[in-house]
């Protein structure tokens, strides 16, 4: 069994159950680009300190880097009887270049090392999900521009409300993702400071340089107070709270894919390349793609969860429950970052049927709001004229009938306001496109919001 890096203390060897339970190293071997940046930019400040000598900080560096190297390249096999991946790199390096290696730990902790490491790891998956948010806005902006005029009825309750078009329920999601897409922003620029520097818990003694460090890892700052430092892990939830309320997002937008390509609605239909068949049922097609957005949000939420209750009740400073911190943040990018293309490949490639949309709107009298308004315009107080139109409903729903069907005398046989004019009132095209008050589906507004999306998605894919 190989020797600790901690062993001098000890008298016994770790017991082998422990040393599986203890270790690490299976998980966040995925962190071992960032700990190896972050060691290289802690020997180069080392040196520059005058706390290693020069020659050091060189074998160091070019230990570090072969290291890289071989790893990348898949020569590398990491050891759980090294715990982590920290010890294991540090392990490797002091095998290749002997005691520089061992200096190379002078003025750090394990703590502030994982601390850092973690934390570029969540930040450097932000550009990935934002760009990928970004592409989504893309897609239905595509998909909006063609169905500004298409109308369909919109709902509450799932009940059939008032018309809207297809562009404006689509521009309805783009909004909300062009927020999860802000919120990611925003938490990239709160978790960029760097822990390096804050020892195990306690600073240290050395004359290191913090900012120098922060500035050579790319961070704004170094973290304020050392404990703080290496006890943080909001980063990590601030971006699952991220990505949780994201998933909410495509979630809902996955459920009405679902039933929008049901039999029950066909509002769409899915591209062949993103539905499945049945094994028994050979006239299945099924929205398997929404299912799973659907169903992996809950898995999302659960990593969430399970880091905010690791960290609720631990003193400061770091505490080792904290190691439980990186598996839920990497299911959580893992699971993100896979539905997001996937979800925007199915948008883009959908099938949108306009009659049927247009079928719909035209039953369960969602021009009832219009008729009403209809009367109030010409002067009837709009709780009467709401009173009188519930009427008619109730009397098309007794003869199975639109309102549109209603002759002119039937209509004024209710009220003498009604005139030829009103069949153009509760005209769907009509309701939908006279509905210009800002942020309404008439097409001069969901222009509007196409083109502040393209402009927020052009922003920042500019450079
Ligand atoms: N593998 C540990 C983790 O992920 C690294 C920090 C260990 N520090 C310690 N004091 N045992 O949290």
């Amino acid at each position: 069994m190989a020797k600790k890096l901690w062993g001098g203390r000890f008298q016994k060897e770790t017991d082998d159950l422990v040393n599986d339970f203890n270790a690490s190293i299976q998980f966040d071997q995925r962190l071992y680009k960032e700990d190896i940046t972050g060691s290289m930019a802690h020997a180069k400040m080392l040196g520059a300190q005058g706390i290693i000598s020069m020659e050091d900080v060189g074998a160091i560096l070019g230990g570090l880097q072969s290291i890289l190297e071989d790893v990348e390249a898949g020569k590398v096999e990491f050891t759980a009887d090294n715990e982590d991946i920290h010890m294991n790199v540090e392990a490797l390096l002091t095998q290749r270049i002997g005691d520089a290696g061992k200096r190379l730990h002078t003025g750090r902790s394990r703590n502030d090392q994982v601390a850092l490491d973690f934390r570029m790891y969540v930040r450097s998956h932000i550009p990935t999900v934002v760009g990928q948010l970004l592409e989504l806005e893309t897609v239905l902006c595509r998909q909006a521009k063609k169905w500004q005029t298409a109308v369909m009825p919109g709902y509450t309750h799932l009940q059939r409300a008032q018309p809207i078009s297809f562009a404006q329920h689509l521009m309805a999601y783009a909004n909300m993702l062009r927020r999860d897409i802000t919120r990611l922003e925003d938490c990239a620029v709160r978790m960029n400071e760097c822990p390096l520097g804050s020892g195990a818990l306690a600073g240290t003694t050395y004359p290191i340089d913090r900012w120098m460090t922060a500035k050579e890892l790319g961070f704004d700052a170094p973290m304020s107070n050392s404990l703080d430092g290496v006890s943080d892990r909001d980063y990590a939830l601030e971006l699952m709270s991220a990505l949780s309320i994201l998933m909410m997002h495509l979630s809902r937008f996955s459920e009405e894919i679902i039933f929008w390509c049901s039999w029950e609605f066909k509002f769409i239909e899915l591209d062949d390349a993103y539905s499945t068949g049945s094994s028994i049922m050979p006239q299945k097609k099924n929205p398997d793609i929404a299912e799973l957005v659907r169903g992996k949000t809950g898995r999302v939420y659960g990593d969430l969860m399970a880091l905010l209750t690791t960290m609720k009740g631990i003193p400061l400073a770091y505490n080792k429950d904290m190691q439980e911190d990186k598996e839920p943040v990497f299911d959580a990018i893992d699971t993100v970052e896979m539905c997001v293309p996937v979800f925007s490949a199915m948008i883009d490639t959908m099938t949108v049927l306009p009659e049927n949309m247009r079928k719909a709107a035209g039953r369960g009298f969602i021009n009832a709001t219009d008729c009403a308004d209809y009367l109030t315009k010409r002067g009837m107080p709009f709780r009467d004229a709401y009173t009188v139109t519930g009427r008619l409903v109730a009397a098309c729903t007794a003869q199975g009938k639109t309102l549109e069907d209603l002759t002119l005398d039937e209509l004024r046989a209710v009220s003498d306001l009604f005139a030829e004019d009103v069949y153009e009132a509760i005209n769907l095209e009509n309701c939908m496109a006279l509905r210009k008050s800002y942020g309404g589906p008439a097409v001069s507004e969901t222009t509007r919001q196409i083109e502040a999306i393209e402009a927020f998605v052009a922003e920042r894919t500019a450079n």
